[in-house]
């Protein structure tokens, strides 16, 4: 395995991301695996479940403060970089506050991992990076560049590679955690817009992408899995129909509320937008767009069994699951 004695560095390694990939490493043959972020409590808490791993260290810092990530880089061969401001509605009332932790926190990890001579740095992006329309799209943005750009920097050996993700059910404030504690608690569920369609994706395959991705990832290329393509009405539907029987509940006394649309959300998600599909690879089971710099090295990202696409990938026009498979995908993955 790739990862074999290698030391790990999480950042964010308490968020649900960080947590589901921690999970995962326990299995492997890892040297050691430090988890970093703010908060002690979070830490705290986990490090009550993992005190008898003496290969697992909890490490308080932020990525905003450069001397606070450098001085936990030393020896880190992989770094998964999750730490971020995530809340669309919060990255965009704090337009400053998104900028030094999700920029200025990824430029440091950036310049820190080269000038310690990591191997590879994995960056969690997100689809709302794809033809932005919010302060926390536009920074996954600039990051996505950032990243991509930092491994043509001269005299770094160290490999950059960023991945894409939809939405991930079960992660921290997700809709299926709000639908959920709405059917419990009151007699409706609140919907921005009656069309609004998501990609999804469990934290474990998350997390199984994002190691993947540390196997295979070349450099400066964007990773994006085929994920499965949802719309939010027919969440809300299945919920009620599944989850009001079970907080004692009759489905017909849920209803679903439609409410006011964020300015800044989108009722669909692009997860490969029209300019970037002209140098986008497809395979099997995974997208890769290709950097927008360095055009001659373009080659050695195709592998011989992808294929180009023609077209935008959206969640409007992708096709959706039916709410039967919605529920199937929902108990299969243990998500209700
Ligand atoms: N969840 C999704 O649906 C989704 C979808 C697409 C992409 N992503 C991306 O995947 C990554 C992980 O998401 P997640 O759902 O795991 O988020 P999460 O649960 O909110 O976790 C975020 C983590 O980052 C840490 N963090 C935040 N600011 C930090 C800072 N300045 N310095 C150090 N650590 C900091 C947090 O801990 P402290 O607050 O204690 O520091 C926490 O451990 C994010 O980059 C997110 O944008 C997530």
């Amino acid at each position: 395995m790739f990862l074999d004695h290698k030391n790990i560095l999480i950042t964010g390694g308490t968020g649900t991301v960080g947590k589901a990939l921690l999970e995962k490493f326990l299995s492997y043959n890892i040297n050691h695996i430090y988890i970093f972020s703010r908060d002690e409590q979070k830490h705290n808490a986990e490090m009550n479940k993992f005190q008898n791993h003496s290969k697992v260290s909890f490490i308080v810092g932020d990525i905003r403060n450069y001397n606070s990530i450098d001085r936990i880089m030393k020896g880190i061969h992989i770094v998964f970089h999750t730490a971020a401001m995530k809340i669309v509605r919060i990255c965009e009332y704090n337009p400053s506050e998104t900028f030094y932790t999700n920029i200025i926190g990824t430029q440091n990890v950036i310049k820190s991992a080269i000038s310690n001579g990591v191997e590879k740095v994995i960056f969690t992006s997100s689809d709302k990076a794809a033809n932005p329309t919010s302060v926390m799209g536009i920074s996954k943005l600039y990051c996505e560049k950032l990243v991509s750009h930092a491994n043509f920097i001269p005299n770094s050996n160290t490999i950059f590679t960023c991945v894409r993700f939809g939405n991930i059910l079960g992660s921290r404030g997700c809709v299926l955690d709000l639908f959920i504690n709405q059917i419990k608690t009151q007699d409706y569920i609140t919907l921005t817009h009656p069309d609004m369609s998501r990609f999804i994706l469990t934290k474990e395959e998350s997390a199984e992408l994002l190691v993947k991705s540390a196997q295979y990832a070349i450099g400066g290329e964007i990773l994006i899995n085929k994920m499965p393509n949802i719309r939010i009405y027919s969440l809300a539907k299945v919920l009620i129909q599944y989850l009001a029987p079970r907080f004692s509940k009759s489905p017909d006394g849920i209803s679903i509320k439609i409410i006011d649309k964020q300015p800044s959300e989108k009722i669909h998600e692009e997860l490969i937008t029209l300019h970037e599909a002209e140098r986008t690879l497809e395979f099997d089971n995974h997208y890769c767009i290709l950097p927008t710099i360095h055009q001659e090295r373009w080659k050695q990202y195709n592998l011989g069994q992808s294929k180009k696409i023609s077209k935008e990938i959206n969640s409007d026009t992708c096709s959706c699951m039916s709410e039967q498979e919605l529920l199937n995908y929902l108990l299969k993955k243990k998500l209700i």
